[in-house]
């Protein structure tokens, strides 16, 4: 009915023109900028990436060093900010520290809101790729309970975020380089993924010409459903409830179940449908962090490459072309790394952060570019006439 295309989830509908990240679903392929996913994750750092997905480019090394150098020097926060933290009860989830605290950033920076002028627009992108990882660390200090650490601009950008979670007055910190490097990749693994549900919700919110601070904090809400980014930590908190290889069966009837709402989280995709690229290099980096820390027999690694394993070779998973996603083994990694599940989303979301601001920064500057407004079938009363309360 009606003269609209009715495409619930938007499975077939593309809301937009870009040039930033390229998704071969049945193929599982994965590009940047045209950049595959693995060279990048392999060769590159993280500032990198975020210069690569803002620019369209591969920055030269003077290039390179001018963006660090400008990123860095905005990583602090207003002192006023860290006040906000003090409002939150203690048990307050980090993402929604997350949310308030990068949306407040729009009471801020007045000085960079003009979406019109391409310099303010540079500087606010810079803003909150340097920004959002103190805030983060921020929300992990206040839920953990432990003093809040200024950022340090000698280190790059992820030894920053590591020393300023896990460093502590009282002893000598010194950021492990491995992890380090471990966490960069993580992070350039999930700096963009095209129209997702956060990226969609980004781009429309900054349709209207809203704020860029509010508009990430919008992308923010949306990462946090465990549909979206929120399923690496439903990934971790399923492989814990498992425990043990023998109860996998179990799990896997479960989600077989079509009367059982239980999902394998980590599990499927919109677009892949065939291994995802990134959950291959995050086995990888799952391996290398787990043997730098001396982890040997992680019992949850275990349950999560036996459950791989079965779910690999039954008919379920192949006829429905469900393979593992990034979150399948993020959280692993991450919880050897010492974040607490808590903090999984939050990781997603600072890295995001990049791929919010490229694709918010595209849409602002395509000439094509319209407030979002889809449209709807109406299914519901028909016109009637109002009637008097003390008549219903
Ligand atoms: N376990 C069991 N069955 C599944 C799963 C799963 N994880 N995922 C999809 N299915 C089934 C689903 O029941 C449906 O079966 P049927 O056709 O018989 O009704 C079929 O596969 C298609 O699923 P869908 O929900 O229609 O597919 P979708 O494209 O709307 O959903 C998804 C994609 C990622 C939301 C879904 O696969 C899912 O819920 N996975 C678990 C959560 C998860 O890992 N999310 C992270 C996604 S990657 C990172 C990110 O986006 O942030």
């Amino acid at each position: 009915t009606g003269m609209f295309t009715f495409d619930p989830g938007f499975t077939s509908t593309a809301s937009c023109e870009s040039q930033i990240t390229y998704i071969d679903g049945d193929e599982g392929i994965l590009l940047y900028r045209g950049y595959p996913i693995e060279q990048l994750a392999e060769h590159g750092d993280f500032l990198e990436t975020c210069y690569l997905l803002l620019e369209g480019k591969l920055p030269t090394a003077q290039e390179k060093s001018d963006f660090d150098y400008r990123v860095t020097r905005h990583t602090m926060v207003h002192e006023q900010l860290l006040r906000f933290f003090h409002g939150f009860r203690r048990d307050a989830h980090p993402m929604s520290i997350m949310v308030a605290s990068v949306g407040a950033l729009s009471a801020f920076y007045h000085d960079s809101t003009d979406i019109n002028d391409p310099k303010q627009r540079m500087i606010a992108s810079m803003r909150m790729i340097a920004k959002v990882p103190t805030l983060a660390a921020l929300a992990y200090k206040y839920h953990v309970g432990q003093p809040f650490v200024y950022p340090q601009n000698d280190l790059d950008y992820t030894s920053n975020f590591l020393q300023m979670c896990f460093a502590v007055p009282c002893e000598e910190y010194k950021v492990n380089p491995v992890l380090s490097r471990a966490l960069d990749r993580i992070f350039i693994l999930h700096a963009d993924h095209e129209q997702n549900a956060s990226t969609s919700t980004v781009r429309l919110a900054g349709s209207s010409g809203a704020n860029p601070f509010a508009c990430i904090a919008a992308g923010i809400a949306c990462l946090w459903g465990p549909a979206h980014g929120g399923a690496n930590e439903a990934a971790l908190k399923m492989l814990e409830e498992i425990g043990t290889v023998d109860r996998i069966p179990e799990f896997i009837a479960r989600a077989k179940d079509k009367n059982d709402p239980f999902r394998l989280m980590g599990f499927g995709h919109r677009v892949y449908k065939n291994y995802d690229p990134r959950a291959k290099i995050m086995q990888k980096t799952t391996h290398e962090v787990l043997n730098e820390l001396g982890i040997k027999d992680d019992p949850l690694l275990e349950v999560a490459m036996e459950l791989e394993r079965i779910a690999l070779s039954d008919e379920y998973f192949i006829e429905k072309k469900l393979y593992p996603n990034i979150d399948f083994y993020s959280g692993i990694t991450l919880k050897a790394m010492g974040f607490p599940t808590a903090m999984f989303t939050v990781l997603f979301a600072l890295a995001r952060t990049t791929g919010w601001i490229a694709q918010w920064k595209e849409m602002i500057e395509d000439p094509a570019q319209k407030i979002g407004r889809p449209r709807q079938l109406y299914t519901g009363a028909p016109r009637r006439d109002y009637v008097n309360i003390n008549q219903r």
